[in-house]
């Protein structure tokens, strides 16, 4: 019988989730909007930096009516009005603050953005304002009047804003805050810079008054001949038309509107996406008043016993970890081109996987990663010691793992849906990390989900993966630091490892850092010799892991954070890549690349 304690968290969490998940199964976002027509509001914005938010609260800490959020102008000499956008500095969206202004270096708080722009109505249209991610929490305006709020800094979000329009001049407002919270999703510490800002591209977007908002286009879990699928129409009516075409396989199917969705299955034998032949389909759904394409993939993934199985056949995950960190410039990563730089490296690194930690990194990312034949282990910011019994903070993650799963189902190169990193074990962390990994189940249940674990003891044979999170997941995550955190290099090759579950285990983390062209001795810290020795005896530790299915080092590329203050070495930069930000590659990289290339092919 559980203990009381445990059923009362529960009750309290799904009361909770019920009551915030009632209007919605997926979250209401569009899909696809790189094929909708859209207008940028990318580019400079104003912004007004506001660390005691004077722009909100007056000095009884009572939020205004007439705050930043109305960009007033003095009408006359005499008016007293203390901010002015126009006169403000600017910044470029999208992009982080940090790196861009050197007064907001270290800056965590409120800053306003306004943005003016002119619209000009169409009949018959809806227009939304769409954010593809802002950090951490936002608040936004349309001339000067609220139209909602969006928590969380790495998945994207919308407002239906058409009557809220002007014709001609208009101006948005966001207060972004990125100030860090014990109860936020992740929490006070993390071993990445807490980048501020409008860090994404804004879209006005705009669709037929009836459109296509959302679907679902995936093989049905297990099958290779079973395309299954639905689509979602705003204000459509039941009986109304939908088809769905793939011209390439020659199918063409219909289907009918009943409560705002329409369902079908399609039989057919798609070339199946993977690493070597990343095979993607164009996909056209077509209404009486809207129309979309989109490149889609079609695969299986499944486990069998510590296995992996990519379209039924047993694969290896040679992977590597990557933050959204922007090679040279550094920041937020902010452009196709750079997406492409990161992935292109770990295409020369040998890599057929990559884990984007520990946040949802950007769709064109996910996208760009796909037609490259990457697999992808995405995951959402439930890093360390969160809040696990904290009603709010449950309400928060499970919000960001259907934002993230709304926005990349219909990608075939995710595999995994990870819930959380480094957690520490417990009963409340259990039953909150159980019921967010069934939450990714009931969302989407073609993929397998997983979680980083740092939890191994030491046992009789050595390491013991026995976590009861393990239970949870399908594929157990390791992060494991032999050589760097833990032990001297040397001993790594000769540890071993026991599992209590006949799971996949990939090693998540594993790695060392070093500073580029820093040299010496194997046994000197911080050198390219000592981190190449860590990647030399781990991989010999791992080549005697029967179940491990894959790894992903810890990490492409060395990556900004406020944990690594050591000067002349970190100099605020996490030294664990193989590549350092302004793209030299350290030995390191050479071995992980030869043991990729000449094995597990
Ligand atoms: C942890 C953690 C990473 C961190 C890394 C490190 O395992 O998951 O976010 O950067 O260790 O210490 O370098």
């Amino acid at each position: 019988m559980k203990p009381i304690k445990s059923v009362l968290i529960l009750l309290f969490i799904s009361s909770f989730t019920t009551l915030f998940a009632q209007e919605r199964e997926f979250s209401d976002l569009l899909q696809n909007i790189d094929a909708r027509e859209k207008v940028s509001l990318n580019g400079l914005w104003d912004i007004i930096i506001d660390p005691l938010e004077n722009g909100y609260y007056n000095h009884r800490l009572q939020p205004m009516d007439n705050g930043y959020f109305k960009n007033a102008k003095m009408q006359s000499p005499s008016d007293l009005i203390e901010y002015n956008f126009d006169t403000s500095d600017q910044i470029m969206v999208p992009g982080d603050w940090n790196t861009q202004m050197e007064k907001l270096y270290y800056y965590e708080g409120t800053v306003w953005y306004k943005k003016d722009f002119n619209y000009t109505a169409k009949t018959n249209e809806l227009v939304y304002l769409y954010f593809e991610a802002v950090n951490y929490e936002a608040i936004v305006y349309l001339n000067g009047e609220r139209i909602g709020t969006h928590t969380g800094g790495y998945t994207p979000f919308q407002f239906e804003v058409t009557d809220k329009l002007k014709e001609g001049d208009n101006f948005v407002v966001v207060k972004v805050d990125n100030k860090r919270k014990r109860e936020n999703v992740p929490t006070v510490n993390q071993d990445w810079w807490n980048y501020g800002g409008i860090t994404r591209s804004v879209h006005l977007i705009s669709t037929p008054k009836t459109h296509i908002s959302d679907y679902s286009i995936q093989l049905a879990k297990g099958s290779t001949t079973n395309i299954q699928g639905w689509v979602t129409v705003e204000n459509g009516s039941d009986g109304d038309n939908v088809e769905i075409s793939i011209p390439e396989l020659r199918k063409n199917v219909k289907s009918v509107v009943k409560n705002g969705k329409a369902s079908f299955s399609i039989k057919a034998k798609p070339t199946l996406w993977e690493p070597k032949n990343p095979k993607l389909y164009e996909v056209t759904i077509k209404t009486g008043t809207d129309e979309i394409t989109d490149t889609i993939g079609f695969r299986t993934v499944s486990t069998q016993g510590s296995k992996i199985l990519l379209n039924g056949k047993e694969i290896f995950l040679k992977g590597i970890s990557i933050h959204e960190e922007a090679p040279f410039k550094t920041g937020r990563v902010t452009s196709k081109e750079e997406c492409r730089i990161l992935l292109q490296w770990a295409k020369e690194l040998g890599c057929n996987y990559i884990r984007l930690a520990h946040y949802p990194h950007s769709e064109t990312m996910v996208r760009e990663a796909e037609k490259m034949g990457f697999m992808i282990w995405s995951e959402i910011p439930v890093y360390w010691t969160i809040l696990f019994d904290n009603k709010d903070t449950y309400a928060n993650a499970k919000n960001q793992l259907t934002e993230m799963i709304s926005r990349d189902k219909n990608r075939a190169a995710i595999l995994m849906w990870s819930v959380a990193n480094e957690t520490p074990e417990g009963e409340a962390r259990l039953d909150f990390l159980t019921n967010l990994a069934n939450e990714a189940r009931k969302l989407d249940n073609t993929r397998l989900i997983t979680a980083a674990l740092d939890t191994q003891s030491e046992g009789e044979g050595g390491k013991m993966i026995e976590d009861p999170l393990g239970k949870a997941v399908d594929v157990i995550g390791i992060n494991h630091y032999c050589g760097w955190y833990v032990d001297k290099p040397q001993k790594c090759s000769s540890v071993k490892w026991a599992s209590a579950y006949d799971k996949p285990m990939i090693m998540s983390e594993v790695g060392g850092g070093a500073l580029y062209g820093l040299h010496g001795s194997k046994n000197e810290r911080w050198t390219e010799e000592y981190q190449a020795e860590v990647y030399r005896t781990n991989i010999e530790m791992m080549r005697n892991i029967e179940f491990l299915s894959g790894l992903s080092p810890w990490i492409l590329m060395d990556f900004r954070s406020s944990r690594r203050p050591l000067k002349r070495i970190q100099e605020d930069f996490n030294r664990k890549g193989l590549i350092s930000e302004q793209g030299m590659k350290k030995q390191a990289f050479y071995i992980l690349r030869d043991y990729y290339l000449k094995e597990n092919n």
